[in-house]
């Protein structure tokens, strides 16, 4: 799988969303981090947005769901327009129908990790998705600092991906920048989220290429 690079609109101004959506349409995704306020302790925005957000570019959506009961939720994610939709596994009761429910549906099914789970135990659900979300920082907010504790675990995540043959993305979330972007894509990410280190650049589209250029380095050495 290619390096793909996908800006979280967390760090842009939401009064000018549209905007900011199209400042990063070199983008391969559009990073839409929903919060509920019970999941995570921040609150963002929900399927209106999304709605007008899919009609604002033409950059697929990748929507992270960090809400309580994604089962209930996250189908009507996909009736928005999403193209990639990810639970947290944490707030699943049914990930294995959940994934089926989203994929059927015609989006990406994705499945997140906070920190301090493991991947171990959902080694035998991996073919049902289409995207594994490790996260590299607590979820909930933008511009923390990247944990170097969880490279381990990507690591741990891309063999399993290689030995069982699955085509299966590997995206990290959190504290990704020209910092920490190499040793995450030598570990074995593949697609990167990046809300501070783009938004906060002068040029955001331009810090969307010069991560793509680190990471496809970093991924061919
Ligand atoms: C945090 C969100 C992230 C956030 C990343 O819980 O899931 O997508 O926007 O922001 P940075 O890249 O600034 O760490
Ligand atoms: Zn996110």
């Amino acid at each position: 799988m290619s390096v793909q690079i996908s800006p979280s609109i967390l760090s842009a101004d939401f009064a000018r969303l549209a905007e900011e959506a199209r400042a990063v349409e070199g983008a391969d995704w559009l990073h839409v981090d929903v919060m509920d306020n019970h999941f995570v302790p921040n609150l963002t925005l929900g399927v209106p947005v999304v709605e007008s957000l899919g009609r604002a570019t033409s950059t697929p959506i990748d929507c992270h769901l960090m809400i309580e009961e994604p089962d209930r939720w996250a189908p009507a994610y996909v009736d928005a327009g999403a193209g990639s939709v990810t639970f947290h596994v944490e707030a699943a009761a049914a990930p294995v129908r959940l994934a089926r429910e989203i994929r059927a549906k015609g989006a990406r099914a994705s499945m997140a990790l906070k920190p301090a789970t493991p991947i171990e135990p959902y080694e035998d659900l991996l073919p049902e998705l289409d995207m594994l979300l490790v996260m590299t920082v607590e979820p909930g907010f933008g511009g923390q600092a990247f944990l170097d504790i969880m490279l381990p675990k990507i690591r741990r995540v891309r063999s399993l991906i290689d030995r069982h043959g699955l085509d299966l993305w590997l995206q990290i979330d959190g504290g990704v920048s020209s910092e920490t972007i190499e040793r995450c894509a030598e570990a074995g990410a593949d697609v990167f989220v990046a809300g501070s280190a783009v938004y906060g650049a002068e040029d955001p589209a331009a810090a969307v290429r010069a991560l793509r250029a680190q990471a496809q380095a970093a991924r061919a050495r």
